[in-house]
Protein backbone atom coordinates (compact mmCIF):
# COMPACT_ATOMS: atom_id res chain seq x y z
CA UNK A 1 0.00 0.00 0.00
CA UNK A 2 1.54 3.24 -0.80
CA UNK A 3 -1.20 6.09 -0.55
CA UNK A 4 -3.86 6.14 2.16
CA UNK A 5 -6.54 8.61 2.78
CA UNK A 6 -8.60 9.63 5.94
CA UNK A 7 -11.82 11.48 7.06
CA UNK A 8 -13.86 12.38 9.64
CA UNK A 9 -17.72 11.80 9.40
CA UNK A 10 -20.31 12.49 11.93
CA UNK A 11 -20.47 14.22 14.80
CA UNK A 12 -17.03 15.99 15.38
CA UNK A 13 -15.69 15.10 19.12
CA UNK A 14 -12.31 16.63 20.57
CA UNK A 15 -8.93 14.81 19.83
CA UNK A 16 -10.16 13.90 16.86
CA UNK A 17 -7.69 16.47 15.46
CA UNK A 18 -5.06 14.16 17.67
CA UNK A 19 -6.13 11.28 15.77
CA UNK A 20 -5.44 13.05 11.99
CA UNK A 21 -2.02 13.77 13.55
CA UNK A 22 -1.14 10.73 14.08
CA UNK A 23 -2.52 9.53 11.01
CA UNK A 24 -0.57 11.41 9.06
CA UNK A 25 2.69 11.24 10.46
CA UNK A 26 2.58 7.60 11.19
CA UNK A 27 1.95 6.44 7.36
CA UNK A 28 5.01 9.77 6.17
CA UNK A 29 6.86 7.32 8.33
CA UNK A 30 6.51 4.75 6.94
CA UNK A 31 6.86 6.39 3.55
CA UNK A 32 3.36 6.12 2.23
CA UNK A 33 1.34 9.17 0.84
CA UNK A 34 -1.50 10.57 2.85
CA UNK A 35 -4.71 12.03 1.40
CA UNK A 36 -6.73 14.51 3.15
CA UNK A 37 -10.54 14.25 2.46
CA UNK A 38 -12.30 16.71 3.01
CA UNK A 39 -16.22 17.09 4.76
CA UNK A 40 -16.45 13.31 5.24
CA UNK A 41 -18.04 10.99 2.97
CA UNK A 42 -19.95 13.69 1.21
CA UNK A 43 -16.33 15.49 0.64
CA UNK A 44 -15.34 12.05 -0.87
CA UNK A 45 -18.08 11.76 -3.21
CA UNK A 46 -17.43 15.80 -4.39
CA UNK A 47 -13.31 14.91 -4.39
CA UNK A 48 -12.14 17.16 -2.05
CA UNK A 49 -9.31 15.30 -1.37
CA UNK A 50 -5.93 17.02 -0.78
CA UNK A 51 -2.51 15.67 -0.23
CA UNK A 52 -1.24 16.02 3.05
CA UNK A 53 2.46 16.53 4.37
CA UNK A 54 4.06 16.65 7.73
CA UNK A 55 3.01 20.71 7.89
CA UNK A 56 -0.20 20.21 7.61
CA UNK A 57 -1.03 18.98 10.72
CA UNK A 58 1.24 20.80 12.72
CA UNK A 59 -0.04 22.74 15.92
CA UNK A 60 -3.45 20.67 15.80
CA UNK A 61 -3.24 18.14 18.64
CA UNK A 62 -4.75 20.68 21.02
CA UNK A 63 -7.21 21.86 19.01
CA UNK A 64 -11.12 20.68 19.30
CA UNK A 65 -13.31 19.78 16.63
CA UNK A 66 -11.35 18.20 13.29
CA UNK A 67 -9.33 19.89 10.54
CA UNK A 68 -10.79 18.24 8.19
CA UNK A 69 -14.45 19.00 8.54
CA UNK A 70 -17.16 16.72 8.91
CA UNK A 71 -20.43 16.05 7.44
CA UNK A 72 -23.48 13.73 7.88
CA UNK A 73 -24.38 12.42 4.01
CA UNK A 74 -28.08 11.09 2.88
CA UNK A 75 -26.60 10.19 -0.83
CA UNK A 76 -23.52 8.66 0.69
CA UNK A 77 -25.72 6.21 2.25
CA UNK A 78 -27.28 4.99 -1.47
CA UNK A 79 -25.32 2.44 -3.77
CA UNK A 80 -25.41 5.24 -6.22
CA UNK A 81 -23.06 7.42 -3.82
CA UNK A 82 -20.92 4.42 -2.38
CA UNK A 83 -19.80 3.79 -5.82
CA UNK A 84 -19.29 7.72 -6.79
CA UNK A 85 -16.85 7.40 -3.56
CA UNK A 86 -14.80 4.53 -4.75
CA UNK A 87 -14.56 6.38 -7.73
CA UNK A 88 -12.83 8.87 -6.78
CA UNK A 89 -10.72 6.74 -4.09
CA UNK A 90 -9.49 4.88 -7.45
CA UNK A 91 -8.96 8.56 -9.56
CA UNK A 92 -6.50 9.34 -6.55
CA UNK A 93 -5.37 6.05 -6.69
CA UNK A 94 -5.96 5.62 -2.87
CA UNK A 95 -5.54 1.88 -1.65
CA UNK A 96 -6.96 2.07 1.82
CA UNK A 97 -9.17 4.82 3.86
CA UNK A 98 -9.20 5.23 7.64
CA UNK A 99 -12.83 6.47 8.82
CA UNK A 100 -12.67 8.43 12.31
CA UNK A 101 -16.00 8.81 13.18
CA UNK A 102 -18.79 6.82 15.05
CA UNK A 103 -21.48 4.11 14.33
CA UNK A 104 -23.23 5.91 11.26
CA UNK A 105 -19.62 6.22 9.44
CA UNK A 106 -18.60 2.88 10.69
CA UNK A 107 -22.07 1.76 8.15
CA UNK A 108 -20.20 3.79 5.22
CA UNK A 109 -16.78 2.21 5.97
CA UNK A 110 -18.51 -1.46 6.45
CA UNK A 111 -20.37 -0.45 3.22
CA UNK A 112 -17.08 0.23 1.36
CA UNK A 113 -15.04 -2.95 2.38
CA UNK A 114 -18.20 -4.87 1.25
CA UNK A 115 -17.22 -3.54 -2.00
CA UNK A 116 -14.18 -4.10 -1.90
CA UNK A 117 -12.29 -1.19 -0.78
CA UNK A 118 -10.36 -1.83 2.66
CA UNK A 119 -11.14 0.66 5.47
CA UNK A 120 -10.46 0.83 9.11
CA UNK A 121 -12.23 2.50 11.50
CA UNK A 122 -11.36 4.79 14.60
CA UNK A 123 -13.87 5.28 17.30
CA UNK A 124 -14.68 8.99 17.39
CA UNK A 125 -17.61 10.18 19.21
CA UNK A 126 -18.68 11.98 22.44
CA UNK A 127 -21.18 9.42 22.69
CA UNK A 128 -18.66 6.46 23.95
CA UNK A 129 -21.18 4.42 22.58
CA UNK A 130 -19.05 2.24 20.07
CA UNK A 131 -18.63 -1.66 21.05
CA UNK A 132 -15.62 -3.08 21.19
CA UNK A 133 -13.90 0.11 22.84
CA UNK A 134 -13.54 0.73 26.76
CA UNK A 135 -13.41 4.43 25.45
CA UNK A 136 -14.08 6.74 22.01
CA UNK A 137 -12.01 9.80 21.52
CA UNK A 138 -13.38 12.37 22.78
CA UNK A 139 -15.39 11.48 25.36
CA UNK A 140 -13.47 12.42 28.18
CA UNK A 141 -13.05 15.92 27.22
CA UNK A 142 -16.60 16.23 26.97
CA UNK A 143 -17.18 14.49 30.16
CA UNK A 144 -14.78 17.45 32.05
CA UNK A 145 -16.96 19.91 29.51
CA UNK A 146 -20.51 18.54 31.47
CA UNK A 147 -18.36 18.39 34.72
CA UNK A 148 -17.23 22.47 34.73
CA UNK A 149 -20.60 23.52 33.92
CA UNK A 150 -22.42 21.20 36.42
CA UNK A 151 -20.07 22.52 39.21
CA UNK A 152 -20.87 26.21 38.28
CA UNK A 153 -24.62 25.12 37.90
CA UNK A 154 -24.34 23.81 41.35
CA UNK A 155 -23.35 27.11 42.48
CA UNK A 156 -26.56 28.95 41.83
CA UNK A 157 -28.73 26.11 42.33
CA UNK A 158 -27.35 26.29 46.15
CA UNK A 159 -27.51 29.99 46.44
CA UNK A 160 -31.16 29.84 45.62
CA UNK A 161 -32.08 27.13 46.88
CA UNK A 162 -32.80 25.23 43.36
CA UNK A 163 -33.99 22.11 41.28
CA UNK A 164 -31.95 21.70 38.21
CA UNK A 165 -32.44 19.30 35.50
CA UNK A 166 -29.30 18.89 32.99
CA UNK A 167 -29.81 17.52 30.08
CA UNK A 168 -26.64 15.89 28.36
CA UNK A 169 -25.75 15.31 24.85
CA UNK A 170 -26.27 10.85 23.83
CA UNK A 171 -28.87 9.87 21.59
CA UNK A 172 -29.10 6.54 22.44
CA UNK A 173 -26.18 5.63 24.62
CA UNK A 174 -26.13 7.28 28.80
CA UNK A 175 -22.04 7.10 29.58
CA UNK A 176 -22.31 10.91 29.50
CA UNK A 177 -25.06 11.70 31.86
CA UNK A 178 -23.43 8.79 34.09
CA UNK A 179 -20.21 9.54 34.35
CA UNK A 180 -21.16 12.97 34.94
CA UNK A 181 -23.61 12.33 37.18
CA UNK A 182 -21.03 9.94 39.53
CA UNK A 183 -18.56 12.42 39.03
CA UNK A 184 -20.72 14.85 40.28
CA UNK A 185 -22.83 13.65 42.97
CA UNK A 186 -26.08 13.96 41.19
CA UNK A 187 -29.25 13.59 43.01
CA UNK A 188 -30.65 11.01 39.95
CA UNK A 189 -29.40 9.86 36.74
CA UNK A 190 -31.83 9.21 34.11
CA UNK A 191 -30.25 7.45 31.28
CA UNK A 192 -32.05 5.46 27.69
CA UNK A 193 -29.96 1.88 29.24
CA UNK A 194 -31.99 2.32 32.82
CA UNK A 195 -35.67 4.03 32.62
CA UNK A 196 -36.24 5.58 35.65
CA UNK A 197 -39.59 6.08 37.18
CA UNK A 198 -40.02 9.77 37.47
CA UNK A 199 -41.85 8.89 40.76
CA UNK A 200 -38.78 7.46 42.45
CA UNK A 201 -36.62 10.88 41.02
CA UNK A 202 -39.98 12.72 42.99
CA UNK A 203 -39.43 10.64 46.00
CA UNK A 204 -35.77 10.95 46.53
CA UNK A 205 -36.08 14.70 46.04
CA UNK A 206 -38.15 15.05 48.44
CA UNK A 207 -36.44 12.86 51.02
CA UNK A 208 -33.56 15.80 50.35
CA UNK A 209 -35.68 18.37 50.85
CA UNK A 210 -36.78 16.88 54.40
CA UNK A 211 -33.25 16.03 55.51
CA UNK A 212 -32.52 19.73 54.64
CA UNK A 213 -30.49 19.58 51.28
CA UNK A 214 -31.01 22.92 49.65
CA UNK A 215 -30.43 21.85 46.23
CA UNK A 216 -30.53 18.67 43.52
CA UNK A 217 -29.18 18.00 40.57
CA UNK A 218 -31.14 15.63 37.96
CA UNK A 219 -28.84 14.43 34.87
CA UNK A 220 -30.57 13.20 31.86
CA UNK A 221 -29.20 11.78 28.86
CA UNK A 222 -31.48 13.23 25.80
CA UNK A 223 -32.29 10.06 24.73
CA UNK A 224 -34.60 9.54 27.70
CA UNK A 225 -36.17 12.74 26.76
CA UNK A 226 -36.84 16.62 26.89
CA UNK A 227 -35.15 18.61 29.73
CA UNK A 228 -38.01 21.30 29.28
CA UNK A 229 -40.47 18.43 30.06
CA UNK A 230 -38.97 16.80 32.95
CA UNK A 231 -38.23 19.85 34.44
CA UNK A 232 -42.02 20.81 34.63
CA UNK A 233 -42.88 17.01 35.81
CA UNK A 234 -40.88 17.57 38.69
CA UNK A 235 -41.74 21.02 39.74
CA UNK A 236 -45.18 20.10 39.56
CA UNK A 237 -44.98 17.28 41.53
CA UNK A 238 -42.62 18.40 44.35
CA UNK A 239 -42.89 22.09 44.14
CA UNK A 240 -39.56 22.73 44.31
CA UNK A 241 -38.01 26.06 42.25
CA UNK A 242 -36.83 23.86 39.52
CA UNK A 243 -34.58 24.84 36.61
CA UNK A 244 -33.32 23.69 33.50
CA UNK A 245 -29.88 23.80 31.49
CA UNK A 246 -29.54 22.22 27.89
CA UNK A 247 -26.17 22.13 27.75
CA UNK A 248 -26.64 21.14 24.12
CA UNK A 249 -23.01 21.33 21.55
CA UNK A 250 -20.80 23.11 23.64
CA UNK A 251 -20.26 20.02 24.91
CA UNK A 252 -18.53 18.95 21.87
CA UNK A 253 -15.67 21.47 21.86
CA UNK A 254 -12.89 22.94 23.21
CA UNK A 255 -9.32 21.60 23.69
CA UNK A 256 -8.93 17.82 23.74
CA UNK A 257 -8.25 16.24 27.27
CA UNK A 258 -4.35 14.72 27.29
CA UNK A 259 -6.32 11.44 27.54
CA UNK A 260 -8.17 12.15 24.58
CA UNK A 261 -4.99 13.54 22.82
CA UNK A 262 -3.11 10.35 23.79
CA UNK A 263 -6.18 7.95 23.06
CA UNK A 264 -6.40 9.33 19.39
CA UNK A 265 -2.69 9.18 18.80
CA UNK A 266 -2.70 5.66 19.97
CA UNK A 267 -6.04 4.93 17.76
CA UNK A 268 -5.00 6.51 14.74
CA UNK A 269 -1.72 5.30 14.50
CA UNK A 270 -2.77 2.04 15.06
CA UNK A 271 -5.12 2.22 12.17
CA UNK A 272 -2.23 2.81 10.00
CA UNK A 273 -0.48 -0.33 10.89
CA UNK A 274 -3.75 -2.03 10.29
CA UNK A 275 -3.84 -1.08 6.60
CA UNK A 276 -0.31 -1.77 6.41
CA UNK A 277 -0.53 -4.87 7.46
CA UNK A 278 -3.46 -5.31 4.61
CA UNK A 279 -6.18 -5.78 7.12
CA UNK A 280 -9.28 -4.50 6.05
CA UNK A 281 -13.05 -4.02 7.57
CA UNK A 282 -11.82 -3.69 11.11
CA UNK A 283 -12.52 -1.33 13.88
CA UNK A 284 -9.53 -0.09 16.27
CA UNK A 285 -10.16 0.24 19.92
CA UNK A 286 -8.69 0.01 23.57
CA UNK A 287 -9.61 -2.16 25.82
CA UNK A 288 -8.08 -2.67 29.92
CA UNK A 289 -5.38 0.12 28.11
CA UNK A 290 -4.62 -2.65 25.01
CA UNK A 291 -4.96 -1.43 21.41
CA UNK A 292 -7.22 -3.86 20.31
CA UNK A 293 -9.30 -4.26 17.08
CA UNK A 294 -12.29 -6.26 15.69
CA UNK A 295 -14.32 -7.17 12.39
CA UNK A 296 -16.21 -3.97 11.88
CA UNK A 297 -19.74 -6.38 10.65
CA UNK A 298 -19.02 -7.74 14.25
CA UNK A 299 -18.67 -4.68 16.38
CA UNK A 300 -21.77 -3.05 14.37
CA UNK A 301 -24.00 -5.90 15.07
CA UNK A 302 -23.03 -5.78 19.13
CA UNK A 303 -24.90 -3.10 21.20
CA UNK A 304 -22.71 -0.68 23.14
CA UNK A 305 -23.23 -1.95 27.31
CA UNK A 306 -22.77 0.62 29.78
CA UNK A 307 -21.65 -0.02 32.99
CA UNK A 308 -24.18 -0.89 35.59
CA UNK A 309 -22.07 -1.32 38.41
CA UNK A 310 -21.22 2.05 38.30
CA UNK A 311 -25.23 2.87 37.76
CA UNK A 312 -25.93 1.21 41.01
CA UNK A 313 -23.02 2.74 42.86
CA UNK A 314 -24.28 6.15 41.54
CA UNK A 315 -27.76 5.49 43.10
CA UNK A 316 -26.06 3.95 46.03
CA UNK A 317 -24.00 7.20 46.60
CA UNK A 318 -26.83 9.47 46.15
CA UNK A 319 -29.78 7.99 48.73
O1 LIG B 1 -23.26 11.53 18.17
C1 LIG B 1 -22.77 12.67 18.77
C2 LIG B 1 -23.90 13.64 19.08
O2 LIG B 1 -23.32 14.76 19.70
C3 LIG B 1 -25.03 13.09 19.92
O3 LIG B 1 -24.74 13.04 21.30
C4 LIG B 1 -26.14 14.03 19.58
O4 LIG B 1 -27.40 13.44 19.76
C5 LIG B 1 -25.90 14.32 18.13
O5 LIG B 1 -24.53 14.07 17.89
C6 LIG B 1 -26.24 15.71 17.70
O6 LIG B 1 -26.06 15.81 16.34
P1 LIG B 1 -26.02 17.17 15.51
O7 LIG B 1 -24.69 17.81 15.77
O8 LIG B 1 -26.16 16.74 14.11
O9 LIG B 1 -27.12 18.02 16.03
Amino acid sequence: MKKIGILTSGGDAPGMNAAIRAVVRKALFHEIEVYGIYNGFQGLMEGNIKKMELGSVGDIIQRGGTMLYTARSEKFKTEEGQQIAIEQLNEVGIEGLIVIGGDGSFQGAKKLTEKGYPCIGVPGTIDNDIPGTDFTIGFDTALNTVIEAIDKIRDTATSHERTYVVEVMGRDAGDLALWAGLADGAESILIPEQVEDLENVVQKLKRGQERGKKHSIILLAEGVGSGVEYGKAIEEATNMDTRVTILGHIQRGGSPTGFDRVLGSRLGASAVDLLLAGKAGRVVGIQKNELVDHDITEALSQKHTLNLDMYKLANELSI
